[in-house]
């Protein structure tokens, strides 16, 4: 077993880079797409099928963990891991980029961040210190900076003051994390689409010193064109011998242009939410399956996809469930998404490890151009 954290890096193609980060609860295959397990669960998954997809790591949230069941009772009964039946690395964000989303009446100071809760309306504190404790609680693997994300667009001074100020969490944050040995901590580089204040972002965490490095504060509204424009510079800025981890993005093909722009991790929920609307992903495109033109279709859904839905169901038995919100419907959609987010994750893997990065990309864009059959 290995006890400490660390990040292999094993070939570059371009800028893409693939390799594995090593951890006490198993390795992750970088660069990597994390499913999100907001509440504890993968939405429609089995943990054992989720695994079964190729994940080797999902997403939790101190936000909706910290509200419900609470993370106190959750390391009681033995932390996150045990308490979800998901053995292999977890990584929580840190809660205030949901309390931002998704929480009332919310006060944000030096201090932390004041609101109440989506469920109930009561009033909670999040700060760096309560943040890092409430990961500890958990037993997660990965643990994420405590920050705050401006939504965009918005004034470059507004987007200074919020970066400087997730600067001072970020160490704070630091300070609280302590010496846990087998456990990460990753610092946010925030900044919006201002390269100066990315850089200024990027050598402050620097200074602090991470085990790896997210970058925060895209797919916020700014669009593909900008986020890739970041992405032309921000992963420079970062450390080459440490993980880089881009937040909350995104479809396959924001996942394909992140890792060629040097990504490491990823995570969105688009796979597993749009799976329960009836979207499903290929790679032809997306493709809705509530469409009627699928009510008499034999075929599976994608025949190169070795998925449960693909394997054993008609598009025309996909619709149906769909249309009836069947339970079913969602998951084998959920497992069809997260099956071809995973085969892409692989494909870029071997691709970049073969240095045919360019001629992968290529015929991911062509394949998608021909659109669905
Ligand atoms: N998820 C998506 N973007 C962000 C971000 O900027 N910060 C945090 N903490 N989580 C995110
Ligand atoms: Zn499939």
């Amino acid at each position: 077993m290995v006890e400490r954290f660390s990040f292999e890096l094993s070939a570059v193609d371009g800028a893409a880079r693939t390799g594995v980060i090593h951890t006490p609860r198993g390795e992750i295959r970088t660069p990597a797409f994390m499913p999100v397990g907001t509440a504890g669960t993968v939405k429609a998954m089995m943990p054992e099928s989720v695994r079964a997809t190729g994940a080797d790591i999902l997403l939790g949230n101190t936000y909706h963990l910290m509200l419900r069941p609470t993370a106190e009772r959750i390391a009681a009964l033995g932390g996150l891991h045990r308490f979800m039946n998901w053995e292999r690395p977890i990584l929580t964000d840190s809660g205030g980029f949901q309390v931002m989303s998704l929480a009332s009446l919310r006060k944000l100071t030096e201090e932390g961040v004041r609101f109440a809760s989506h469920i109930d309306g009561s009033k909670h504190m999040l700060t760096p210190e309560r943040s890092m404790e409430i990961q500890r609680l958990l037993g997660s693997d990965i643990v994420m900076a405590f920050d705050e994300c401006p939504a965009l667009p918005a004034e470059d001074k507004v987007v200074a003051e919020s970066m400087r100020m997730s600067m001072r969490w970020a160490r704070r944050s630091r300070e609280a994390f302590g010496d846990r040995p087998g456990h990460a901590l990753f610092g946010i580089m925030q900044g919006g689409v201002t390269r100066d204040l990315r850089e200024e972002s990027a050598a402050a965490l620097r200074e602090i010193g991470f085990e790896g490095y997210a970058i925060g504060g895209l797919a916020v509204g700014e669009g593909q064109a900008a986020m890739f424009g970041v992405l032309d510079y921000a992963p420079g800025f970062l450390p080459e011998d440490k993980p880089r981890y881009l937040m909350g993005v995104g479809k396959p093909d924001d996942i394909v242009g992140a890792v060629e722009r040097g990504v490491d991790m990823m995570d969105c929920v688009l796979p597993s939410r749009s799976g329960r609307t009836g979207q499903a992903w290929t790679r032809r495109g997306s493709v809705n399956l509530r469409n009627a033109r699928h009510r008499d279709d034999p075929r599976p859904l994608d025949e190169a996809c070795t998925c449960p839905a693909c394997r054993s169901y008609s598009r025309a038995y996909l619709h149906h469930v769909v249309k009836a919100d069947e339970i079913i419907g969602s998951m084998l959609l959920t497992w069809h998404n997260l099956q071809y987010y995973q085969d892409l994750m692989a494909g870029l893997r071997a691709a970049i490890a073969g240095g045919r990065l360019a001629a992968f990309v290529a015929e991911f864009h062509a394949t998608r151009a021909e659109g669905d059959i």
